[in-house]
């Protein structure tokens, strides 16, 4: 049935360059933020409507076509320009942790389920943070590490909701991006917490602590990494990570391509942000690679993301 519909839109697409969104978006059964978005672009700009379909479908395209897509989405989206621009950037996350965008296109990627999933990982890996934090207090003093932390939102509000009076509860967020780290540290000023949490701005692969990590959290960071780069990664974050200590690592999971696709194209085909989708066995093979114990996953409310947490058992190597 879909096959025939969709040699049907192909077909029709050959015949007049014209594409029906009604059609379109009924032959994928995409999400009703799908329709909405490209009838904005039809409203808009009814040639570009045709292209973006056009190159969903995988019709060739010239190089001129393709850069009046890009250019469209760049002077209509913050977002798109963001990811272009740099597609690891921790502007394109806080932008969706908390959406405050005005534009048709900027509401598009918040309210699709792949925008969505970002959101509500945040919210689960604050849950499980504390829960780790909680584990660790029983034994004193508690050091996290948060490598590649951006502006380290999931810790400001995990220390301010939770530990705010607590002299026991401490930070590092590490991050090449000065900019997050100016962020981070408003953040954590405003959430009262800013005198446990420091901000460093380095590569956490060369970065040395005087003291040794409880917990180590990696969120975000693996998403565009191949397996054997993120095996190679974790074995190098290990000796920071105090014998016993827990980590916690999150990957982009398949079931965001499969239920989402329509904005993964946008933010593949059209943005160039690559990612390698990895299953809960491939997180938990790369854990056991890099010398972790695997302990478990959980994901967020789409399961388009896996948060595998390990641990470095206590033995006598490293
Ligand atoms: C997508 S953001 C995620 C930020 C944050 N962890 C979150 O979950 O919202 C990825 C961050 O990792 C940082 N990053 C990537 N590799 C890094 C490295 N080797 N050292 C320090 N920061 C790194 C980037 O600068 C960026 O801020």
């Amino acid at each position: 049935m879909v096959c025939n519909s969709i040699f049907e839109t192909l077909t029709m697409i050959n015949n007049d360059k014209k594409q029906s969104v009604e059609e379109f978006v009924k032959t994928f059964n995409f999400d009703s933020c799908v329709f909405e978005l490209l009838k904005f672009i039809e409203k808009d700009n009814e040639r570009i409507k045709n292209l973006v379909i056009s190159k969903y479908l995988k019709m060739p395209l010239s190089a001129s076509e393709e850069e009046d897509i890009l250019d469209y989405f760049i002077s209509n989206s913050v977002f798109s320009a963001a990811t272009l621009a740099n597609p690891a950037t921790s502007v394109v996350t806080e932008f969706l942790y908390e959406p405050k965008a005005s534009s048709i296109i900027d509401k598009y990627f918040s309210a699709s389920k792949g925008g969505d999933a970002i959101h509500s990982r945040i919210i689960r890996v604050e849950e499980n943070l504390h829960l780790l934090i909680d584990k660790y207090l029983k034994n004193g003093k508690v050091l996290l590490g948060n490598l590649g932390g951006g502006p380290g939102r999931d810790v400001t509000d995990v220390f301010s909701k939770y530990y705010r009076d607590s002299d026991k509860v401490f930070s590092i967020n590490i991050d090449k991006d000065k900019n997050a780290l100016k962020r981070g540290k408003r953040m954590a000023e405003r959430g009262g917490v800013a005198d446990r949490i420091k901000f460093l701005d380095a590569s956490f692969t060369r970065h040395k602590p005087k003291e040794k990590f409880d917990i180590i959290i990696l969120v975000g960071v693996l998403c565009g990494l191949p397996t054997e780069t993120c095996i190679l990664l974790l074995k190098k974050i290990k000796p920071m990570l105090a014998k016993g200590g827990s980590i916690m690592v999150s990957n982009v999971a398949p079931k965001m391509l499969q239920d989402d696709p329509f904005t993964y194209f946008i933010m593949n085909d059209i943005m160039g942000w690559s990612l390698v989708f990895k299953e809960e066995a491939v997180l938990k093979d790369i854990f056991k690679k890099a010398g972790f114990e695997w302990q478990r996953n959980f994901t967020d409310d789409y399961g388009f993301h896996n948060m595998g947490v390990g641990v470095k058992k206590k033995s006598i190597f490293k």
